[in-house]
């Protein structure tokens, strides 16, 4: 594996094959932490570390390059413990060290961690350390994705070390983005941002505009590939998800219990099918909520179906739109459906999650008692038209 990004500056990190689970995001390709290791002509730095069950391979591959007893600065650009949960071992193991973060990250290092023997040298927004020859200068990025977040920039390399914005969970040994499947790469990056960073899409924005007025030869995130090749893919990428920037595309989804919803979810199809737009269905117990959110974050309109289990929307579907509702996806054309038995109360409910997710709402939620008649099925397929003629008048 190539780590070099370049002369006496490698990655150090560990690539995490087999997760599949982060804080309910599912990593169907794994996800990596990377760190990187800084060496100047006279002064060692490492920048950030890896989940604490693999602090010996991080170990490892610093020593390959420098031994720990010299590192002199273990910098922490994110308290978060994906990427701070080593620091406690290395600690322990650069005994010289002293930790660089800014003063919300020793904050939060302190409610983690043990952090009462620690040399902290707290930074401020745009200080610089001296490594000989090599300049790191820090940057707050707040809210991108913690309240303590930073980025650290080698300055004479032009090499941004960009924390978890450009970032994608997704292993691989190939650590630059012209050695990878930039397919798979670029699908990685989307779900990541859908997950992670839509919430957070102004600061990220805000935080873009002002990275962006550094040179910047290469981009290295804190998970996944690092940028040297595509990072206008990605900066472009980023530009079009961050207001959730609606395409050709309607999303149905759906759960049913006697396929009563499903025929409405079907006939639901059937009518944005009309216009010349992508459609896709998906019934909830086939998609994870990860999936989900990346398909909708740029849909034009959408529609999701539940039946009335015990008077309220199906658990499933109120899972989904709870994570929906979350990660604010923004300027959705919406509406909901679903059968009931005697008293309909599960379409209504989903329909306060899009009202409380900021949908404009096409229609009054759409219902049947038990199963959907010619006249009901119908009504979806007028509903659906609407989903299609909103994706139809997107520009392309
Ligand atoms: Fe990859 Fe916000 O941590």
């Amino acid at each position: 594996m190539n780590t070099e990004l370049v002369k006496q500056v490698h990655w150090v990190g560990y690539v995490d094959w087999p997760v599949r689970d982060f804080h309910g995001y599912q990593t169907k390709r794994g996800s990596s932490y990377n760190a990187y290791l800084v060496q100047g002509a006279e002064k060692v730095a490492l920048i950030d570390t890896v989940k604490a069950p693999y602090a010996d391979y991080l170990k490892q591959n610093v020593a390959a390059h420098c031994p720990l007893s010299k590192i002199d600065y273990l910098v922490c650009n994110h308290a978060e413990p994906d990427h701070s949960g080593s620091f406690p071992a290395m600690v322990a193991a650069c005994p010289q060290a002293e930790v660089v973060c800014n003063a919300k990250c020793k904050d939060a290092l302190s409610r983690h961690y043990d952090t009462s023997g620690w040399k902290f040298r707290v930074v401020k927004e745009g200080e610089t350390l001296d490594l000989g020859g090599r300049t790191l200068q820090f940057f707050d990025t707040v809210m991108c994705h913690w309240p303590e977040s930073m980025v650290t920039y080698l300055v004479e390399e032009e090499l941004l070390f960009s924390m978890d914005i450009f970032g994608q969970h997704y292993a691989t040994y190939c650590r630059f983005d012209d050695e990878a499947n930039m397919a798979e790469v670029m699908q990685e990056a989307k779900t990541y941002y859908a997950n992670i960073v839509l919430l957070y899409a102004k600061p990220v924005a805000a935080a873009a505009k002002k990275l962006l007025g550094l040179k910047l030869k290469m981009v290295a995130p804190s998970h996944g590939v690092i940028w040297r090749s595509h990072f206008q893919e990605i900066l472009n990428a980023y530009l079009a998800w961050h207001v959730s920037k609606p395409t050709k595309k309607v999303i149905v989804f759906y759960s049913t219990m006697w396929q009563s919803t499903r025929q409405m979810a079907e006939a639901v199809v059937r009518g944005a099918n009309e216009f010349d737009v992508q459609v896709k269905l998906f019934d909830l117990k086939a998609v994870g909520d990860t999936e989900l959110i990346t398909e909708l974050m740029d849909c034009a309109a959408f529609a999701c179906g539940t039946p009335t289990l015990n008077q309220s929307l199906m658990p499933r579907m109120a899972a989904a739109l709870t994570y929906i509702r979350g990660l604010k996806p923004a300027g959705k054309k919406a509406f909901s459906f679903g059968s009931f038995g005697w008293a309909s109360k599960g379409a209504e409910e989903a329909q306060e999650y899009l009202k409380a997710f900021g949908c404009e709402l096409l229609c009054a939620p759409i219902t049947c008692k038990f199963a959907p008649d010619a006249a009901t099925l119908e009504q979806c397929v007028e509903a659906g038209r609407a989903l299609g003629r909103a994706a139809a008048a997107i520009e392309a």
